[in-house]
């Protein structure tokens, strides 16, 4: 704890100082638009294009639809080009975000703050720069080492070690595997926020919560809290708002993938870029990045044992199933709506929020690439993106004081997919019998008999 301690006092001392650098967001706006015609929708696209715009939703123009809202992100530089030919087409907008820097500004951890100094030298309620993700996850392993041990997945592009955490319940009988990845979005830092909360979450219950006992006799789980590194240290010093990884590309004038276009699912077909300084940039063939193909080794080695794939992004607030290249249902399409439907009614209850599920194809877009429909095309019957909050008020720059809430109703969510599984496959590993459940036992067991 003393080692601990230590080293996030320097922590605290160094980061912040590099966080004030960056302000290349001043004045910027993030601005909803409602296309109304599909004339509307061609001057939409066309401004998107020549002013080269961070479209936030849909992220490709060709996407805009009439009837569909827009997010975008506005250098102040063109705001006043924009709203005016918005204004001249009679476009109707919202401004979502006055000022994006301000915004970014509050979301970061303030020096000298207090979560830098919690006893317990981690605070789940703030955002981690990369250095305390590795930190992190070298105490989780070392503090649980009856459950959780720590191991490498393969190297980034910049050569950082990817490293995931396995839970596994010792036992000499054989398990099938839940893999969960994070962060493939640089970006998106809720979703590397609630790896780490999902880990914390197990570790603190499983051994009380009579649903998590019962899946770990059958399960691992299979955790990587960060899966761009590369770009997500590259959000936190550079770029706030950048998506792709950084591989250099045309002899280092362009950079970064979009490593969730870059799977070997249907590649570069649709909903991707081939032109390299695109958000949606597929790569130059499928698996052309190291760290989706450190991924894919990886699954495809234990494919027979991973019964579930969960990915997690922001923003949006969806649960979406295959297929997102086309819009031809998955084999086992029912199990997964059943699966996925349950798991958003669960995660309403918690805080009210309202999740969509469906086949991203058909609530969403198209895309191609995407580590969802490679899992469940090479076999994964349960294989899920997950988008959390929000819907596009704070987009990607969700504030620190939503981590909580967000993690909370994401993890019931989880935990139900996981426990739809679990049931699926091993329908006899009963929820341990103490006398207090024994009859609530006999009475699911009856219903299911009579049913
Ligand atoms: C990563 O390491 C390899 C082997 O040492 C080296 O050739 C390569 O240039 C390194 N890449 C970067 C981006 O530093
Ligand atoms: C990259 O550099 C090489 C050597 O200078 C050159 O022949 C090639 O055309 C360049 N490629 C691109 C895409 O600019
Ligand atoms: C991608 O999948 C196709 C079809 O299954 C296969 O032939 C090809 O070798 C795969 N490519 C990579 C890079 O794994
Ligand atoms: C790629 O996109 C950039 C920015 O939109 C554009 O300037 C460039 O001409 C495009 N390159 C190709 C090869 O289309
Ligand atoms: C959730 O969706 C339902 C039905 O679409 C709607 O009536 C309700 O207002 C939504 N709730 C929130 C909190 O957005």
């Amino acid at each position: 704890m003393k080692l601990s301690l230590g080293v996030f006092c320097l922590l605290g001392v160094l980061i912040p100082g590099r966080i004030g650098l960056r302000s290349q967001y001043v004045g910027d706006q993030v601005l909803r638009v409602l296309p109304q015609t599909s004339e509307n929708v061609k001057q939409l696209q066309q401004l998107c294009d020549t002013l080269l715009l961070d479209l936030w939703k849909p992220l490709l123009s060709e996407d805009i639809q009439a009837g569909e809202e827009l997010h975008v992100r506005v250098p102040a530089s063109s705001l006043q080009e924009l709203k005016g030919s918005l204004n001249q087409h009679l476009i109707s907008y919202e401004v979502l975000i006055r000022d994006v820097q301000e915004q970014l500004d509050s979301s970061m951890p303030r020096k000298g703050g207090s979560h830098w100094r919690v006893p317990e030298g981690y605070s789940y309620t703030v955002y981690h720069p990369m250095e305390e993700i590795y930190h992190w996850m070298y105490q989780i392993k070392e503090s649980n080492s009856e459950l959780v041990t720590q191991h490498s997945l393969g190297m980034t592009y910049e050569n950082r070690s990817m490293y995931y955490l396995k839970i596994s319940q010792p036992s000499n009988k054989a398990k099938k595997i839940i893999w969960m990845d994070c962060g493939i979005h640089a970006r998106e830092w809720i979703s590397p926020a609630f790896c780490q909360w999902f880990v914390k979450e197990i570790l603190q219950n499983y051994k009380t919560d009579p649903k998590i006992k019962s899946f770990l006799q059958n399960l691992d789980v299979y955790i990587l809290p960060v899966l761009n590194i590369d770009g997500y240290i590259y959000s936190w010093t550079t770029e706030r708002l950048w998506r792709k990884s950084r591989s250099a590309h045309v002899n280092g004038t362009c950079f970064g993938t979009d490593l969730n276009r870059n799977f070997n699912g249907s590649w570069g077909s649709i909903g991707a870029s081939h032109n390299c300084s695109s958000l949606t940039f597929c790569g130059t063939g499928p698996e052309s990045e190291p760290e989706t193909k450190a991924v894919a080794r990886f699954i495809e080695e234990r494919k027979s044992d991973v019964l579930c794939f969960l990915t997690i992004h922001s923003y949006g607030q969806y649960i979406l199933t295959p297929y997102g290249y086309k819009t031809d249902l998955a084999s086992n399409h029912q199990d997964l709506v059943e699966a996925a439907e349950k798991a958003a009614v669960a995660l309403k209850e918690k805080h009210g929020t309202n999740f969509t599920v469906g086949p991203t194809s058909l609530v969403l877009y198209k895309n191609s690439g995407s580590s969802r429909d490679w899992a469940h095309m090479i076999g994964i019957p349960f294989s899920y993106t997950f988008e959390l909050r929000d819907k596009g008020a704070y987009g990607f720059i969700l504030p620190p004081d939503q981590i909580q809430p967000t993690c909370e109703e994401t993890t019931t969510a989880v935990m139900t997919i996981i426990e739809y599984v679990n049931q699926k496959y091993f329908p006899n590993s009963a929820v341990a019998v103490t006398s207090g459940s024994l009859w609530l036992w006999l009475i699911v067991l009856f219903t299911r008999i009579l049913s």
